[in-house]
């Protein structure tokens, strides 16, 4: 496990690039996997997450080459993937195990799926039930709820699904599957959540139907390679605009960084507790819309985040709690009891870790409630191996009066790799 000392700053200016969105570099790796044809990714996030999933799709026998931010899949449609004689492991990521399994379920072969130990705490019966209910047979601890899990696919039937949580893993699982059913596959969730997949599948070649909260799919449907270019992650961005909210004598512009209107959260929240935050240069690339952000220094207040809006953000309340432990007056996050099944329980990391550098922040059962503003201190604190817990504590050290140390920033190479590099360019 490694360590870092972050110490206070006096101010962070610059331009950054912030590296690509990791659900669609994701996507654009599984899709390519069954699509037909070659498919050249650019943009593509080279986090430990997204290189699980090109393993996996390896292991599958699919050729990928990747260099950097630049991958090429050579798919030969859905028969291309084979079975695999190893284990498919795929480390810290969600994405990848729950993506994956809505894809494996339709394939008439055996597969064994892995990951790390937070991973194994994770539960799949979100996915697994409903691909069960289609037709695959999917064993594993907690009857299919806990990796490790093995799947034998195929023969699956379309299915009607009222998913009980807003989620994007789930619903694209469920609709990945629906592409090789018989007949119509149709997700509805309580909100909206993020819609990557519904946009790059059409890209890709598929007809589906989106009404409300409810996306359709009528099997069986094959996929056209494509070109992707990877927006930057707003999930990424969202560090160095708190950041640049939070220190003094700050100015930052993030470049090219993904706004869809399903990952904008964050934007709302900063707008609303009165961040000094300008959008430039929007455009459309792939599907996906595009924008420069430029924040600074800003007099916040508290407010509350609830509801729909809370699918729109849920990786970035670790951060957004830094955000408030700075904002005049009561922060209260409520309607997010998904914290609790991330990478680690973020409802208890952050506000366990928050409170060691004297941040006045209880836990609820759906949430936390923040009250600011408050000097932070120094001390020690841990990422317990969940990447954004370990950059949401390292924006929180340039605010600390002392400096703080941060154990387990490995982590961190799951979705920005040059985390530091980027933060140390702004000082
Ligand atoms: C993701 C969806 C979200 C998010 C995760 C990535 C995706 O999870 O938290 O980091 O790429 O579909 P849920 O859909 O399970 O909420």
């Amino acid at each position: 496990m490694t360590k870092k000392v972050v110490e206070r700053v006096q101010g962070l200016n610059g331009t950054i690039k912030v590296p690509g969105d990791k659900s669609i570099s994701h996507r654009a790796v599984m899709f390519g996997a069954i699509a037909n044809g070659k498919t050249t990714i650019e943009g593509f996030l080279p986090g430990d997450d997204c290189l699980s999933t090109i393993s996996c799709f390896q292991k599958l026998g699919v050729h990928i080459e990747q260099n950097e931010d630049e991958v090429t899949v050579y798919g030969n449609g859905w028969e291309g993937l084979k079975e695999a004689s190893e284990i498919l492991d795929v480390g810290n990521s969600g994405t990848t195990t729950r993506l994956m399994l809505g894809i494996l379920a339709t394939r008439p072969f055996h597969s064994v799926v892995i990951g790390d130990e937070s991973i194994a705490k994770r539960p799949m019966a979100r996915v697994t039930d409903p691909l069960k209910q289609m037709g695959a047979k999917i064993d594993g601890r907690g009857e299919g709820n806990f990796t490790p899990l093995s799947v034998r696919g195929g023969g699956t039937n379309g299915i009607l699904y009222n998913s009980p949580v807003a989620s994007a893993q789930v619903k694209s699982a469920i609709l990945l599957a629906g592409l090789q059913s018989n007949g119509l596959t149709s997700v509805t969730e309580p909100y909206k959540s993020r819609d990557h997949t519904e946009r790059m599948l059409t890209a890709f070649g598929v007809e589906l139907e989106e009404k409300n909260t409810t996306v359709s799919v009528r099997g069986p449907q094959m996929l056209k390679a494509q070109h992707v270019t990877v927006p930057g992650d707003i999930s990424s961005a969202a560090f160095f605009l708190v950041a640049g909210a939070i220190v003094e004598n700050s100015t930052i512009t993030l470049t090219n960084v993904g706004i869809n209107d399903t990952r904008t959260g964050i934007i709302d929240v900063l707008n609303n507790m009165g961040a000094r935050l300008q959008l430039k240069n929007e455009k459309v690339v792939n599907e996906e819309k595009i924008a420069d952000l430029t924040i600074s220094t800003s007099k916040l207040s508290g407010i509350e985040i609830s509801g729909e809006m809370i699918p729109r953000l849920i990786d970035e309340i670790p951060v957004i709690a830094v955000l408030a432990t700075q904002a005049n007056g009561t922060t209260i996050i409520k309607d997010a009891e998904e914290l609790k099944v991330k990478e680690t329980n973020r409802i208890d990391t952050v506000v366990n870790q928050l409170k060691k550098l004297g941040a006045n922040v209880e836990a609820t059962e759906d949430g936390m409630i923040i009250q600011g503003p408050t000097k932070l201190t120094g001390g020690e604190v841990a990422s317990f191996g969940d990447h954004r817990i370990g950059m949401a504590m390292a924006i929180a050290g340039c605010i600390a009066n002392e400096e703080i140390v941060i154990h387990g920033v490995d982590a961190i190479d799951v979705s920005y790799p040059n985390f530091f590099e980027h933060l140390n360019e702004l000082i």
